[in-house]
């Protein structure tokens, strides 16, 4: 299966960016996932291909207008389905199950805006309004990169499955410390149990070395019981 992603934005040069090294680059030299960015103009209005105006009521900043946004989805949607998301500080927070959520889809079109925002009426639109975090950002070009890494690790065949599956929050809990050469490093050493060669003992250090970790760091990510702690 290939994954197919359509990026439409003001800005469509930043892309493939950081994703065209690495794992994502790889995915993309292999055909497992392909992606293209658009340059929002392509859907503008008139001769100037306008894609933004002043906010009815007065405000500062300009605003997507819905039309060419809506031109756009209609160029790229397929018949068959395609996930559409919107990247926008007021969305749903993203985190690895919408990751592995976009992951089963085989089209996605992420939206990027840029100024003050869209049109209200672009929101009905689309499938999902995606935010990376609680903080605004000059446009969603940055957290769409952020969406398709996450989401090309879990395309099958882009990593090992035992390695997406052991990775911090596929099991809920945070990653266990991990050693490699030296064994001792000036006079700060490796546990003991790493180098035993008991591979159950080691897999139980490593889940008992997560689960603390989680609890000192995170302990929102543990599983609550009915008076809401940590069970
Ligand atoms: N656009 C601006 N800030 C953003 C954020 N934090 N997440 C998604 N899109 C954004």
């Amino acid at each position: 299966m290939t994954l197919r992603i359509d990026v439409i934005s003001l800005f469509p040069g930043i892309f493939p960016g950081p994703l065209a090294e690495s794992i994502p680059g790889r995915a993309m030299e292999r055909g497992l996932v392909e992606l293209r960015a658009h340059d929002l103009r392509e859907w503008g209005l008139g001769r100037h291909r306008s894609v933004d105006d002043y906010p009815f009521g007065g405000g500062a900043g300009m605003i997507l207008r819905p039309e060419p946004i809506a031109g756009a989805l209609r160029a790229l949607s397929r018949k068959e389905g395609s996930t559409s998301v919107l990247l926008d500080p007021g969305g749903r927070t993203f985190d690895q199950a919408t990751a592995r959520d976009l992951a089963r889809s085989d089209h996605l079109i992420l939206i990027c805006p840029r100024y003050e925002g869209v049109d209200h009426r672009v929101r009905s639109m689309v499938d999902r309004e995606v935010s990376i975090g609680d903080y605004v950002l000059s446009g969603g070009e940055l957290p769409a990169l952020v969406i398709i890494d996450a989401v090309v690790r879990l395309v099958p065949g882009v990593i090992d499955a035992a390695s997406s599956i052991e990775e911090s929050f596929s099991e809920g809990l945070l990653e266990y410390p991990q050693y490699t050469r030296p064994a001792d490093f000036e006079g700060d050493a490796v546990p003991p149990v790493l180098l035993s060669g008991h591979h159950g003992e080691v897999a139980r250090w490593r889940r008992e070395q997560g689960l603390e970790r989680t609890r000192r760091e995170r302990p929102d990510m543990l599983p609550t019981g009915d008076d809401g702690e940590p069970t």
